[in-house]
């Protein structure tokens, strides 16, 4: 009984509550977690929204976060622990993809999954909690000052990037998460307890 499972999906969709009870249903054996991380890395990407940084050091931040917790993630499955993670390299992929779209030369989809791939392990199991970008949106506004991750347009990219990741990783399993939370929430439980995880 052990294993990760990775909650996806853009702004206001909602994995991130749907993480906690769903962690907290599944009891001790699970452990919650995130990404951007509560490490020092952790902390310097989330800075980027007060400072100028550059996409590339965005993503090479990100990146960066999650080469270090990835070796977290696996000592806690290695002692048996089911790892629930808020976020992994599908967000890198997505967000990245966009924010880098206008300026990089080539595939940047391709090469951003490609890298994230090599620092990253498969997970047991990940979700992608899919509304209209619209919705998330009107969501997240009001709750806090926006990031700059959170426009509608962007968005829309980024919501266009995960559908890609799930067409081409049928391991992606694409939950509708316009439904209240705690349906969403069961059926995400019912999927992690399908797997046997
Ligand atoms: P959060 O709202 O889930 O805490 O995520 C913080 C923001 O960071 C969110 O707008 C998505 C963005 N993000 C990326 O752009 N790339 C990444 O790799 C991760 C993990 C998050």
């Amino acid at each position: 009984m052990t294993g990760l499972v990775v909650l996806e999906g853009i702004d206001g969709c909602g994995k991130s509550s749907v993480a906690r009870i769903v962690a907290k249903k599944l009891g001790k054996r699970a452990v919650l977690t995130r990404e951007p991380t509560d490490s020092w890395i952790g902390e310097a990407v989330r800075k980027g929204d007060d400072k100028k940084v550059s996409p590339y050091t965005d993503a090479l931040l990100f990146m960066a976060d999650r080469s270090i917790h990835t070796l977290d993630m696996v000592d806690l499955i290695k002692k048996g622990k089911l790892v629930v993670c808020d976020r992994y390299y599908h967000s890198t992929v997505a967000y990245q993809a966009a924010f880098l779209k206008s300026t990089f030369k080539g595939d940047v989809f391709k090469w951003l999954l490609e890298a994230n791939l090599r620092l990253s392990i498969h997970p047991d199991l990940t979700v992608l909690l899919n509304i209209p970008p619209e919705l998330g949106l009107e969501r997240i506004r009001g709750r806090r000052a926006l990031s700059r991750f959170e426009r509608l347009d962007f968005l829309k990219e980024v919501h266009k990037n995960y559908l890609k990741l799930a067409r081409q990783d049928h391991s992606i399993v694409l939950i509708n998460a316009t439904r209240p939370l705690a349906e969403v929430s069961d059926e995400v439980l019912k999927l992690i307890r399908g797997r046997k995880l």
